[in-house]
């Protein structure tokens, strides 16, 4: 039996720690955090953050071999492998800002376990890190001279907000680099044999740490970059009355292309793309490749684009003004079947519209009291109504802008009566049916696609 230690219960130290010890119950498994707030949630029947199937992971293994816990210190001098998963964002300061990634809580805690570790302990990054990390962190871990042995191991999450269980279950890869060396081969095996409880051996990679580190930040731009490509083309498709879903469909049926990940949208959004795209724009900078830095920056753009490019079709369409009216915004997180609003495109075009002076109401099933934080002041001038009917009521227009299924299932027959007239319909989304609401009633905007406006 092995302890093990998360030090981060974030988004991703909770359910890959919960999926972990379901599927190794021999071992004991400690998630701390230095937030006392969030381990109480973690502790009781209201967990932190939504995630479909975590309440039924986290509940069947809790104070069984799976512990929440705020004392980071205490558990770090019990464990043998410690994952570190504290966040890492876009620094705001100084030299790097607005690109770099902030390692601040990240060094902080490797000093903490470089302080209170006794034992020879495996440290593995869980986090997502700027290429060569884990040289820094072994130089902390060797700064004294009596630190046991420690092996740092590079182990990127690839899971998605809203499947992360299913991810952690079923990964397409699981990812381990490690030195070339006999203590770091036996560091990675040990964590290789975490994995291999229950993901087929074939789907666990070995590689360097630094390929490992690297793979994280380009899988995510890579992913990033197709939404900004099918983005940018569902521009030209509104200027050519050419549908960029027939499109999607025909270039993702090339098994070259792949069909996933091309739903164009009002943009990406989540904690971590535009993050992780700045800081990969960061390090090519810092490594003089500027041709390279402005090709990987230009994804960031184009989502940008595509957020301005909606906001500025709704402010046409509305007759080039919306002060005074009442718009509904059809979802807050930045996807479905989360409740996270971390640099969601619906919190850009919310504080767009206020900005423009509108009167704007949110609905989500899941994100209203994240929507509180995140918009901090700007609250306050917002609505914030459960009931998707009660926020389409006596509205000029609805923002469709997360796929909830919720949304596709409304009676829009009903909300429709219930708005002011002319009623307007932007789906940032494509998820309706558009000639239906058109045949409601609805002057219709979809993402990439002709508008349906009624005479
Ligand atoms: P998060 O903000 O949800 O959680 C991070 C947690 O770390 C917070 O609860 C914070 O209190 C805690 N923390 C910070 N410093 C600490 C310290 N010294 N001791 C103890 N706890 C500390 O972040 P997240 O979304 O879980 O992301 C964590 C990392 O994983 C980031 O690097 C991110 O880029 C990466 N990642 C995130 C996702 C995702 O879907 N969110 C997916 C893959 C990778
Ligand atoms: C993304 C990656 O998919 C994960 O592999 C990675 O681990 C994670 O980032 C991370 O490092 O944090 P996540 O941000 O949770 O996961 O969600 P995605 O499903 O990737 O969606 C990101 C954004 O792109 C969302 O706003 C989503 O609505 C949007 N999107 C996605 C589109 O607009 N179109 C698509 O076709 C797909």
């Amino acid at each position: 039996m092995a302890t093990l230690l998360c030090i981060g219960a974030g988004h991703v130290g909770g359910p890959t720690m919960a999926v972990i010890a379901q599927k190794c119950p021999e071992h004991r498994v400690v998630v701390a955090d230095i937030n006392a707030e969030k381990i109480t949630a973690w502790q009781s029947d209201r967990l932190p953050i939504y995630e479909p199937g975590l309440q039924e992971m986290v509940f069947s293994c809790r104070d069984k071999n799976l512990f929440f816990s705020s004392e980071v210190e205490r558990h770090i001098a019990e464990a043998d492998i410690i994952f570190v998963s504290v966040n890492t964002p876009m620094k705001t300061f100084g030299q790097g800002a607005g690109k770099a990634a902030d390692l601040q809580y990240w060094e902080k805690t490797a000093r903490q376990i470089l302080q209170h570790s006794h034992a020879p302990k495996i440290v593995v990054e869980k986090s997502t890190l700027p290429v060569r990390t884990a040289e820094a962190m072994e130089r902390i871990l060797h700064s004294q001279d009596r630190s046991p042995q420690f092996d740092v191991v590079s182990n990127p999450e690839f899971l998605s907000e809203g499947t992360a269980i299913r991810d952690m279950e079923n990964p397409d890869r699981v990812l381990i680099g490690a030195r070339d060396t006999p203590s770091g081969r036996k560091a990675k095996q040990a964590i290789v044999d975490l994995y291999a409880h229950w993901v087929p051996r074939e789907r666990i990679l070995t590689t360097s740490l630094w390929s490992s580190e690297l793979s994280k930040l380009v899988a995510n731009a890579f992913l990033a970059q197709r939404i900004s490509s099918i983005n940018s083309i569902s521009a030209l498709c509104e200027k050519t009355e050419a549908d960029i879903q027939e499109i999607a469909l025909a270039i993702g049926m090339d098994t070259r292309i792949g069909p996933r990940f091309l739903n164009a949208s009002v943009g990406f959004g989540g904690s971590c793309f535009k993050k992780d795209i700045l800081n990969l724009v960061y390090l090519c900078e810092y490594y003089h490749l500027s041709e390279v830095a402005e090709y990987w920056e230009q994804v960031v753009r184009m989502n940008e684009y595509q957020q301005a490019r909606f906001l500025s079709r709704i402010l046409s369409s509305l007759f080039n003004t919306v002060a005074g009216k009442r718009i509904a915004l059809f979802g807050a997180a930045f996807k479905a079947n989360t409740s996270d609003t971390r640099e969601s495109p619906a919190l850009q075009v919310c504080r767009a519209l206020l900005e423009e002076r509108a009167d704007v109401v949110v609905t989500d099933p899941h994100a209203l009291d994240n929507v509180r934080v995140d918009l901090g002041e700007d609250a306050r001038r917002v609505t914030m109504e459960p009931d998707p009917y009660r926020a389409a009521m006596n509205a000029h227009a609805i923002a469709l802008l997360t796929e909830w299924t919720l949304f596709s299932e409304l009676d829009y027959e009903a909300i429709y009566h219930s708005m002011a007239k002319p009623a307007f319909f932007f789906d940032g989304r494509n998820i309706l049916d558009h000639r239906k609401l058109f045949q409601i009633g609805f002057n219709v905007h979809a993402i990439g696609k002709p508008s349906l406006i009624h005479p």
